[in-house]
């Protein structure tokens, strides 16, 4: 069969229809089809063409053990968003799940109830506290609760040349009654790297690069579905235009201002604070 411009999406949908694996052809049959209805609606130039291939090589190129961009791009074009979603389809009670995002480390240190996770980090004292419980509203005791954060001026430790230990993480337990205690600084909004080819095709547009403050929880509790969420501030900057569709009305928590005196640990603070208070919700597993 020869090729002309109306036959060849056909044709190309029939090659990759072949692929062994049922569900690699149904993947691979529906890309073709999107790829060329899209260089069809837009009439995709060679020059366009090739420009793409450019940029796909250099995302490729800044990728390394510590930076992935095509991540990066997946995030801002809200394609990882939608992915999570798509996977995370939680009963309305439940916790909902937000992305990952490029800074968890596995292996945090244990930490016991009310851990100062900050320990030397400068900023304003944060507790956050609650309990972790099923959609019944059940404690679940011994769930462990995985944080991490950015520090009071945005940065994670990897964003940091002369930071090579981790820090402002940990993974909490919650007592018999399903109660934590996290002991923190308030954390800031951040840019996303702006300095690769993302970047780029960032900055030829209006959108914010952008995150709002946030803290970040991983609950992986046999039994429930794996919960990767986040907790923002109310209040914050840029909560109706995270750059990476993150944020969820659910997840927005109040970061309350007390004075000086006694904590939500049991101990006390000769400085004012400021106090979150959340439950987190478990789907159970089908
Ligand atoms: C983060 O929240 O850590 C993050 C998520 C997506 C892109 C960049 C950072
Ligand atoms: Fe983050």
């Amino acid at each position: 069969m020869f090729v002309d411009e109306d036959n060849i999406t056909d044709l190309a949908v029939r090659r990759w229809a072949t692929a062994h694996s049922p569900r690699t052809a149904e993947l691979m049959t529906a890309l073709v089809r999107h790829l060329h209805d899209f260089a069809r609606e837009v009439r995709l130039t060679e020059d366009e063409w090739m420009a793409a291939i450019e940029w796909l090589t250099a995302t490729g190129k800044v990728c390394d053990d510590k930076r992935q961009e095509f991540i990066l791009a997946s995030d801002v074009l809200g394609l990882s968003m939608l992915v999570v979603q798509l996977n995370n389809r939680f009963s309305p009670q439940a916790t909902p799940a937000t992305v990952l995002g490029p800074f968890h480390i596995d292996g945090s240190p244990a930490a016991p109830y009310g851990f100062d996770m900050s320990e030397g980090i400068a900023g304003t004292p944060l507790f956050l506290t609650g309990k972790v419980t099923d959609i019944a509203g059940k404690p679940v005791p011994g769930a462990v609760i995985d944080a991490w954060q950015a520090d009071a001026d945005g940065a994670y430790e990897a964003q940091l040349p002369e930071v090579d230990e981790a820090r402002l993480r940990a993974k909490y337990r919650t007592r018999e009654d399903g109660s934590y205690c996290i002991r923190t600084i308030a954390p800031r909004g951040y840019a996303i790297p702006m300095d690769g080819p993302v970047g780029d095709l960032i900055r030829g547009t209006d959108i914010s690069h952008f995150r709002p403050a946030h803290v970040h929880c991983l609950i992986d509790e046999p039994g429930y579905r794996r919960l990767i969420t986040h907790l923002f501030q109310e209040g914050s900057a840029y909560l109706d235009s995270d750059v990476v569709f993150g944020t969820k009305e659910a997840l927005v928590v109040r970061f309350t201002e007390r004075p000086a005196g006694p904590t939500p640990d049991g101990g006390s603070l000769e400085r004012p604070y400021l106090h979150a208070e959340y439950d987190f919700v478990l789907q159970p597993c089908d």
